[in-house]
């Protein structure tokens, strides 16, 4: 049994790890500790205290142990590597029960972004956020703080990198239990006042095309911690349950389940927006005024080339995939149940039901669709197509649209995940397994409020000849899938699995609508920003 957590890409997104730095300081420290400017100077306290790397990289070349000084007397090269140790975070701090007033009394240091100045006549207070959790530090300082020269001339301002050292002390508002009384703060990295995330409201869209900085807003912050959590919950769940994980390509010379449509990659055209007024005599040609490739390189993998431009739909996107062998379509279903139930803490019972049933519920369903069905009429005679048209109709046979998901799982059954089940074998891919009606394969999808198709999985065919008859049948050459065919010619084993998108279920958790803003940097047909 395995699963695969892939991303859909090699171009693998740096985790969000850039918004740790806070460090912690021992209780009984008094005097201010010089950190920045300048670095190096001897410190009263050992340096394993220090967790921020920029902080402890630089006392450790301020503060030497008489070991490390020793290995230097004896002529030798270069320097310790300091020790790793997590840094204390402001969810660290104000994170637990009491929310911080445990540590009452402790100097501590906060580094962070500035969220807001207000200068009040004898007081300043200034919101910081590590990105650690969605509340701020409220940093509070008088004029006789180390440093206050440059809150006084605006330095300091929103979107501005601090480190700020003081002491937790209890909270005069009602809005936290503690805050910090500053003794000393440094501006690390200062902002420009074009800076686009002001404390006003600023809508999706335009944060889209700000995506680099967006994590720094409550919202996008908080996304990506549930993101996260989404990714650990789903690792633990697999690896409790006797998943192994694995490393699956995605690179792929074979068209799976017909979306093996390619994305053109190359460098005859010089750039996206410059294509649009290139002539096309820049294209190089052979002599014979053929396309000449021999100048073609291509880059990275593809996937998912499909020009859907909705909510729901990314051209770069992640996917759990998990794999059990000796399984059937309940195993399956009940798979798909269990981890979702685990990752949203969700307690409700999933609704099941067959394709066919829920076909007949769209029937009878007293809603107006949308989508168009095209529809082609054959004389019965000939056999030929007399006419081709469209119909708003659903009738057994035609693929569920979004609309159609969300009718079910929204309205049919009140919000319940459905898990449909048993499909015509015409809309799905060649190596679900038949059914032995010879019409449907047993296939499912999970539906979910808001999103529709969470999950899509089957019970795979194991039987050699099903899928080498299936292979004929939809004139897919057998030679391709030479290997596939192979694992039914040695110990063969009903097997299914199912894939879950991960954008899908960070929407599904979060409430987010755009699916654009469920990862960091979205891929979209026609926009790869960033
Ligand atoms: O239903 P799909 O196409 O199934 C598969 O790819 C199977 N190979 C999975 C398997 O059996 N191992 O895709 C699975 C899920 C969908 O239910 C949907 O949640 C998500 O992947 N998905 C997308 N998410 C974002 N953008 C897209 N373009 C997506 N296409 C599919
Ligand atoms: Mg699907």
């Amino acid at each position: 049994m395995a699963t695969a957590f892939v991303p859909s890409t090699t171009l693998r997104l740096r985790p969000y790890s850039t918004l740790r730095c806070l460090s912690f300081y021992p209780k009984n420290l008094t005097k201010p500790y010089p950190v920045f400017p300048p670095l190096i100077r001897r410190s009263p306290i050992s340096p394993r205290r220090f967790f921020s790397s920029v902080i402890s990289g630089a006392l450790h070349s301020g503060e030497r142990t008489k070991s490390e000084l020793a290995e230097k007397q004896k002529g030798q090269m270069g320097s310790k590597v300091g020790e790793f140790r997590k840094k204390l975070k402001i969810v660290d701090v104000k994170g637990g029960p009491d929310e911080g007033l445990d540590r009452v009394g402790l100097m501590i240091v906060v580094a962070g972004w500035v969220r807001t100045l207000r200068a009040q006549s004898s007081v300043t207070f200034i919101e910081v956020n590590d990105g650690s959790c969605l509340s701020n530090m409220q940093c509070v300082m008088t004029s006789d703080a180390e440093g206050y020269d440059q809150v006084k001339s605006g330095l300091i301002t929103t979107g501005a990198s601090i480190w700020i050292q003081g002491n937790v002390v209890p909270s005069q508002g009602s809005k936290q239990k503690v805050e910090l009384k500053v003794n000393k703060i440094v501006l690390v990295g200062k902002s420009d006042p074009s800076y686009p995330i002001q404390k006003k409201r600023v809508s999706r869209e335009f944060l889209r095309t700000k995506a680099h900085l967006r994590p720094r807003t409550n919202t996008f912050g908080a996304v990506a911690r549930v993101r996260n959590a989404l990714a650990y919950a789903t690792h633990k769940f697999f690896q409790e349950n006797g998943f192994i994980w694995i490393s699956s390509p995605i690179i792929t010379a074979s068209d799976c389940e017909g979306a093996g449509e390619q994305f053109c990659v190359t460098t005859l055209i010089p750039s996206s927006r410059e294509a649009v007024e290139s002539p096309v005599d820049a294209i190089p040609k052979t002599k014979d005024g053929l396309i000449d490739w021999s100048q073609v390189y291509t880059f990275g993998p593809t996937f998912r080339a499909e020009n859907s431009n909705t909510s729901r739909h990314l051209a770069e996107f992640w996917m759990i995939e998990p794999e059990l062998a000796f399984a059937d379509l309940k195993d399956d279903m009940a798979c798909a149940t269990a981890y979702l139930q685990y990752v949203t803490v969700a307690e409700r019972d999933f609704v099941q039901l067959s394709y066919t049933d829920a076909i007949e519920l769209l029937i009878k369903a007293k809603k107006k669709f949308e989508f168009l069905f095209s529809l082609e009429i054959f004389d019965n005679f000939s056999g030929c197509m007399v006419q081709r048209g469209f119909s708003l109709l659903v009738k057994w046979g035609c693929d569920l649209q979004s609309e159609h998901e969300r009718y079910l799982t929204e309205e049919a059954f009140g919000g319940c995940p459905v898990i449909v089940s048993d499909y015509p074998k015409e809309i799905k891919a060649f190596y679900m397994r038949q059914n032995d009606d010879g019409r449907t394969v047993a296939a499912m999808d999970m539906l979910v409020p808001r999103i529709g198709e969470l999950i899509g999985g089957s019970q795979r065919e194991e039987r050699l000849e099903y899928l080498e008859g299936r292979l004929d049948e939809l004139k897919l050459n057998r030679d391709t899938y030479w290997w596939y065919l192979d694992l039914r010619h040695y110990g063969s084993v009903p097997h299914a699995g199912f894939g879950l998108g991960f954008e899908r279920l960070v929407q599904f958790a979060t409430g987010v609508e755009n699916i654009r803003d469920a990862i960091p940097f979205p891929r979209t047909p026609g926009s790869a920003e960033f």
